[in-house]
């Protein structure tokens, strides 16, 4: 099937590469890039995972980044999906883990993208996308979560001022997953409205049922935008 979304950025043939590629939206987004005929790059640490004919598995684990270096060169499109939520703990193993999956891990995974950004072709057809989660703005009744998720947003938000691709965020709502089994959309219309959002060069992609984050993450996003913009410098991230 080809691409043939009227005025819409075409996904066909494009190398789009997918951590958390096993998870419930890793997977829903892989069946839907490759109806659009990208070619696709499943990053897991689940390697008995079954994907569909054509996607080429990568095995990854936290902290060895740096090897997905080379891979990520021919990459097009990183989709950092990868998460987890420890719920009510508060151990200190908790609070490591939180941040090293959902916020350390996906940064070192940023920055090496970052660092395959090599020309001005490069700048204009690569991009990044990170699935924060409206966490960065709504409780999601786990604090560990909120907190980890929000770092990695605010991060994002400061990396973005200097970002040699495009990059765009993901603010999604409860859906149903390993993650969040009460979550109340499915994984699969998620992915379809991402992809649609994404296809139409929206930057903050926000697919949830909650109202008041399509109020305040743009209001969020504006003020902390210039907040960064004001009291930093640019980096040295290209
Ligand atoms: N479900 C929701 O309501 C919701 C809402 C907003 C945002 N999100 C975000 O959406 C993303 C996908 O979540 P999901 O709901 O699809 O959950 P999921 O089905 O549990 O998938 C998450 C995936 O993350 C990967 N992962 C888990 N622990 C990891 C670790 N220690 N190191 C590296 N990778 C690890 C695993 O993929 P592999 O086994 O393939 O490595 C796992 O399947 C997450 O970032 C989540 O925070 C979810």
């Amino acid at each position: 099937m080809t691409d043939n979304a009227p005025q819409s950025i075409s996904l066909t043939g494009k190398v789009v590469a997918v951590t958390g590629a096993s998870g419930a939206l890793g997977r829903a987004l892989i069946e839907e890039l490759s109806v659009r005929d990208a070619k696709i790059l499943a990053i897991t640490t689940n390697l008995t995972t079954i994907f569909p004919d054509g996607v080429t598995v990568l095995a990854w684990q936290l902290g060895s980044e740096a090897e997905l270096l080379p891979h990520l060169q021919e990459v097009d499109i990183l989709i950092i999906n990868h998460g987890i939520n420890v719920y009510g703990d508060r151990s200190f193993s908790a609070i490591s883990k939180s941040f090293e999956v959902n916020t350390f891990s996906a940064l070192r995974l940023a920055e090496i993208f970052f660092s395959t950004v090599a020309d001005a072709k490069n700048r204009s057809t690569k991009e990044l996308w990170v699935n924060t989660s409206e966490a960065e703005v709504n409780p999601a009744l786990s604090p560990l979560y909120e907190l980890s998720k929000r770092t990695l947003g605010d991060s994002m938000t400061l990396l973005r001022l200097d970002a040699p691709c495009i990059v765009r965020k993901l603010i999604l709502g409860p859906f149903k997953s390993q993650l969040n089994p009460y979550g109340v959309m499915s994984a699969p219309w998620v992915a379809r409205a991402i992809i649609f959002l994404a296809q139409r060069d929206v930057r903050n992609i926000i697919v949830t049922i909650n109202p008041l984050t399509y109020l305040l993450f743009p209001i969020k996003e504006f003020c902390q935008s210039w907040y960064f913009k004001l009291f930093t410098k640019h980096g040295n991230i290209a």
